[in-house]
């Protein structure tokens, strides 16, 4: 496999040819946010906006998750111009997130504590106005629950899910009242849920997490 040489923060690394920056970043030990990617997503949404980094003979920050790598790349992860776009995306993200760590069950793997170490912000921020929802918790199925208030709409699990050709998330409605919910919003356990549990996997919050014992 052809590889290609570059720079991410000072550090030089090579990755293969094709590659996207966020996965040569991650490989090589070098923390990108990020929360919308997948490895085996073969075309990211580029959904979350957490993962600018700013490249060298680019006039705009880029996601690290579409950009491929090129030979002799310079790329800054912690420049000004796309911290200041990763941190908007995650206070905007944060301003409607339930932010309850002690008694999460995620605590400590979930990967929005990580992600505001990394771009040195509160988890609870005051930037902007607190609009946060209520929605019922689905305790129904055995092996996990499904607290739609700490879901951060990623999409990672309605991609494995339909990645498996089971389809039991989805997307339904638009805007503040976007949410990752089960056909006809029926309870988890009246879904078509297969019980992989390959969504508590990717899940990177405390939205979907195993009774027995949080995150896998
Ligand atoms: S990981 Fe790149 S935009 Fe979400």
């Amino acid at each position: 496999m052809k590889t290609v040489s570059l720079t991410i923060d000072d550090k030089k690394i090579t990755a293969p040819e094709g590659e996207n920056l966020l996965w040569a970043a991650l490989d090589n030990g070098i923390y990108i946010p990020n929360l919308c990617a997948l490895r085996d997503k073969s075309e990211p949404t580029a959904g979350c906006r957490l993962c600018f980094v700013e490249v060298e003979g680019y006039s705009q920050p880029v996601t690290a998750c579409t950009e491929p790598v090129s030979e002799g790349m310079v790329v800054n992860t912690k420049g000004p111009r796309a911290l200041r776009l990763a941190r908007t995306a995650f206070e905007l993200l944060m301003a409607s997130h339930t932010v309850d760590c002690a008694h999460c069950p995620a605590n400590r793997s979930c990967e929005l504590q990580k992600i505001a170490v990394q771009l040195r912000v509160k988890l609870k921020t005051k930037r902007f106005k607190k609009l946060v929802r209520d929605l019922p918790i689905d305790d129904s199925h055995p092996q996990f629950t499904y607290n739609p208030n700490k879901c951060v709409l990623c999409g990672r699990c309605v991609w494995v899910c339909r990645e498996r050709h089971i389809g039991a998330f989805g997307f339904a409605h638009r805007g503040f009242e976007r949410v990752v919910t089960t056909f006809g919003d029926e309870p988890m356990a009246e879904s078509q849920c297969q019980d992989c549990t390959e969504c508590v996997i990717v899940c990177p919050t405390g939205a979907l997490v195993l009774k027995d014992g949080g995150k896998t």
